[in-house]
């Protein structure tokens, strides 16, 4: 069988398909070169090597912070706990002043870290490259910090609260 001769894949099967992805939910942030905080709300985000440690995720091309991304040279991944729902839903608005709510304070890279996250990834961009309508993003991790809190899920649409095999 040739790929080419395969019907496209319809846009509203695949969002329903990767919905049955369950993810976690992070916010990713960076500090823009006016020294303004940026972040949004992300569940792109993945795991790629250990070693070297380098994370992904990616940010589709129509958002008014791409190029600051692209210009930060560290961004920050905080993997949200499910405690902070409400902080998602702020992050993926096109709120004025999304940082008013949160503990919000300045990493080592300058980024904004979040407190009472699961975890917090602290990174260099190594590469942001276009991929369709996202750029995908490359970070070396420079930092990590954990915390054994229930993380945010989300699935199919929706959050959702994680629970045990019995
Ligand atoms: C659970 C969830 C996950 C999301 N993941 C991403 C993502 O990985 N990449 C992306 O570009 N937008 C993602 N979004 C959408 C952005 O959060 C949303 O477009 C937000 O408004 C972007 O901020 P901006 O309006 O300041 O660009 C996600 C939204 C939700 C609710």
């Amino acid at each position: 069988m040739n790929a080419a001769d395969l019907p496209p894949v319809a846009p509203h099967a695949l969002r329903t398909a990767l919905g049955r992805f369950a993810t976690g939910v992070t916010i990713v942030s960076c500090r823009a070169a006016d020294g303004a905080c940026v972040g949004l709300t992300a569940n792109s985000f993945n795991a790629l090597s250990l070693e070297p440690p380098l994370v992904l995720w990616s940010l589709r091309r129509s958002s008014p912070n791409l190029a600051a991304f692209r210009a930060a040279p560290a961004f920050a991944v905080n993997v949200l706990a499910e405690s902070q729902v409400e902080l998602s839903r702020r992050f993926a608005s096109p709120v004025a002043d999304k940082f008013a709510e949160g503990a919000w304070a300045a990493g080592l890279s300058g980024a904004p870290l979040l407190a009472g996250c699961a975890a917090v990834f602290e990174c260099e961009r190594v590469s942001d490259q276009e991929a369709g309508d996202h750029v995908l993003f490359i970070g070396r991790v420079l930092g990590v910090a954990e915390s054994p809190v229930a993380p945010l899920v989300f699935q199919a649409g929706h959050y959702r609260l994680l629970g045990d095999i019995l």
